[in-house]
């Protein structure tokens, strides 16, 4: 097993370009597969999740290969429906594939999907979209099983704007005579993303950016390129951690507009952010001023993804900040591990006190998920001596190469064999 060393107290300084995006590759790959042509999606990043994402599509009989920044997918050999547990079990975004194969094949048979350990993570909402489209879906042990029947576009109010449900549903839509609209949806930029890359492969798709997606269904759909867009997430990742190191950063490619409730709390707790040469610059004191009370909500509100990283950011702020996060039921536990940092952080239940200290002490931190790991070097980064965090695969199924990122603009981390 690897680890990350990390000798931290130093500021960050120099330029960072931004891969594209995790949750919005994913479901545009799982998308390939209703497609019967060839697809090329540039930019996608180098990840773990996107490794798995080819090993399913080439399990159901799809060529998926990487070149460069891409990765083709000809699903024109799509010959099975299932994912086996293996497979499903290594993201969450396999679940994607229900709707996909409902729409390519009439049938889907998938085992649970994987993920972040962030509390339940159900599907019912996947489930009650395709039920209400008149899919057909039961359990077999732990197959879950599911057959298109006699589908049919309808209007669909989705009890919460789930980001997978939603994209779920449209990719189900796809395949679905008549109208579906989908009211509630999640309104993440990357569904819009997903919205754009069907539209530009046939399908009839509209109200990207807004809760009522509508698609009218059994459009032709063909191949084509795609260029997916820049990760929010990575660009949070980056600009919480110079934020809590202090110092300044061009980070080339970043949309800043994706990502205002981020830009606003640094902005808040004394960084200053421009938009420059296509990218932002971010400029971070010794010293962040806390940013003031932070609650996670759907999109436009802050992200829970990005919830993690600022905490680790504000573990050094000159005052007390409130995080409550009302997305997922158990995503603080880097609260626990930050402490172990010299952080001082109470918890109540899905509340979090951080109270600023001057000092903290290394140590050796684990990683629980993905966006826990990143919080971990960003707090270990503004620790003098050197500290260890392992459980880096969950690190590397979501952020490309985020080691060398950071030792490009001055960061102390090097991997080493897990002892
Ligand atoms: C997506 O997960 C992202 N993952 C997550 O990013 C992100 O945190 C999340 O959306 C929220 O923005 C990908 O895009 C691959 P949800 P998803 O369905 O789709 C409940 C990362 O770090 N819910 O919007 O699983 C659910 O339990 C990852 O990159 C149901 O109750 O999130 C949660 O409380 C972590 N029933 C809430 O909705 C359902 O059927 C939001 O979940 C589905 C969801």
């Amino acid at each position: 097993m690897e680890a990350y060393e990390i000798r931290g107290g130093r500021p960050l300084s120099g330029a960072v370009t931004i891969h594209g995006a995790k949750n919005s590759a994913l479901p545009i790959l799982a998308a390939c597969a209703c497609i019967s042509g060839t697809c090329r999606i540039d930019n996608c990043p180098d990840i773990a999740d996107v490794d798995t994402a080819i090993a399913i599509l080439s399990h159901l009989g799809c060529r998926a290969w990487r070149e460069g920044r891409a990765v083709l997918v000809d699903a024109a050999g799509l010959c099975r429906c299932d994912v086996p547990q293996v497979l499903m079990g290594g993201m969450r975004s396999s679940v994607l594939f229900l709707g996909a194969l409902l729409t390519r094949c009439g049938s889907a048979e998938l085992a649970a999907p994987g993920g972040c350990s962030l509390g339940c993570r159900p599907i019912d909402l996947h489930l009650w979209a395709a039920e209400a489209l008149g899919a057909s879906w039961w359990c077999e042990g732990e197959r879950l099983l599911c057959r298109a029947g006699t589908m049919a576009g309808c209007r669909l109010e989705l009890r919460c704007p789930s980001v997978g449900a939603t994209e779920n549903a449209l990719l189900m839509a796809l395949g679905c005579p008549g109208t579906t609209v989908i009211a509630n949806a999640a309104r993440e930029p990357e569904i819009a993303d997903l919205v754009r890359f069907l539209r530009a492969m046939g399908a009839r798709v509209t109200g990207e950016d807004t809760a009522e997606l509508t698609v009218e269904g059994c459009a032709p759909l063909h191949g084509g390129d795609y260029l997916v867009m820049p990760d929010r997430m990575e660009t949070a990742t980056y600009l919480c951690a110079v934020a809590g190191c202090g110092g300044e950063l061009l980070l080339r490619g970043a949309r800043p507009e994706t990502l205002e409730a981020v830009t606003d709390a640094l902005s808040r707790a004394g960084c200053r952010l421009e938009r420059e040469a296509g990218g932002l610059r971010a400029a971070a004191p010794p010293r962040l001023q806390p940013p003031g009370c932070v609650i996670t909500r759907p999109y436009p509100g802050f992200p829970t993804d990005a919830q993690a990283p600022l905490m680790a950011a504000v573990i050094r702020a000159g005052g007390t900040t409130g995080f409550v996060e009302t997305i997922f039921e158990n995503r603080l536990r880097h609260a626990e591990q930050l402490c172990r940092l010299g952080a001082d952080i109470t918890q109540y239940g899905a509340r979090a006190v951080v109270r600023g200290v001057r000092q903290l002490r290394s140590t050796e931190l684990c990683a629980t998920d993905l966006r826990c790991g990143a919080a971990l070097v960003i707090g270990a980064l503004q620790a003098e001596e050197v500290s260890r965090v392992t459980g880096i695969g969950h690190i590397r199924r979501g952020y490309e190469d985020l080691a060398a990122g950071l030792r490009g603009i001055g960061a102390d981390i090097a991997l080493t064999a897990e002892a």
